[in-house]
């Protein structure tokens, strides 16, 4: 893919960056998804929480986060004391990636070519609403922040260091915990890194 570099404005603010965002052909997502998503949240936002790509019904709405996992995402939010209003809410890659079966779109995980042809925007967010904390949403987060090598798993909830010298925390997709078979435990252990997070802003 030749990636969204071209496509990305290297001036101004969100504005301009959700206006630009619908022209970008930086890979072949845009072929067969409803829409792009933006981010979404205030310009100055001192926490951005970076999830996977839209899900079928953020592609539908057009908006981050307003789904299944966006449900638990909101929950979980509200137990560990931070308010959504106030954090910017953004995506690795900027289209859906389905497959379908029948009727029903299914997701599929972005590919690293992907996330690599999607990464000019989302370093565009960063660079506009500089944030304090990063907030890492599962591993193509993880890939897209902190390149390959990095396992969720193993370093949820602890004080990162991203590339660029920003402070960061991973931990799992609310999706995981949407799909999980112990879903309190699971929940529980995703607050607990939210909140983490959050003792980190300073
Ligand atoms: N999953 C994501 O990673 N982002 C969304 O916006 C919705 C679901
Ligand atoms: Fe562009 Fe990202 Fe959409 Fe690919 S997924 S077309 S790089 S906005």
């Amino acid at each position: 893919f030749p990636g969204a570099a071209e496509w990305v404005p290297d001036k101004g603010g969100l504005a301009k960056l959700t206006a630009a965002l619908p022209e970008c052909r930086g890979c072949d997502l845009y072929q067969d998804a409803e829409r792009v998503v933006p981010g979404e949240g205030p310009a100055r936002a001192r926490m951005m929480l970076i999830g996977e790509q839209p899900g079928d019904v953020e592609d539908k709405k057009g908006h981050v986060f307003v789904g299944p996992a966006g449900r638990v995402l909101d929950k979980a939010l509200v137990e560990a004391g931070i308010d959504r209003s106030e954090v910017f809410l953004t995506n690795a890659v900027k289209h859906f990636r389905f497959q379908r079966e029948g009727k029903r779109r299914i997701h599929k995980t972005p590919a690293v070519g992907h996330i690599v042809a999607c990464g000019p925007w989302l370093q565009r967010e960063l660079a506009v609403v500089k944030p304090s904390l990063v907030v890492i949403l599962g591993s193509v987060a993880a890939r897209a922040v902190l390149g390959s090598g990095f396992k969720v798993t193993e370093q949820r909830g602890l004080p990162l260091e991203l590339p660029d010298g920003r402070a960061g925390v991973a931990t799992v997709h609310p999706s995981s915990v949407v799909r999980s078979r112990e879903y309190r435990r699971d929940f529980d252990l995703f607050v607990n890194d939210l909140r983490a997070a959050v003792a980190l802003l300073d």
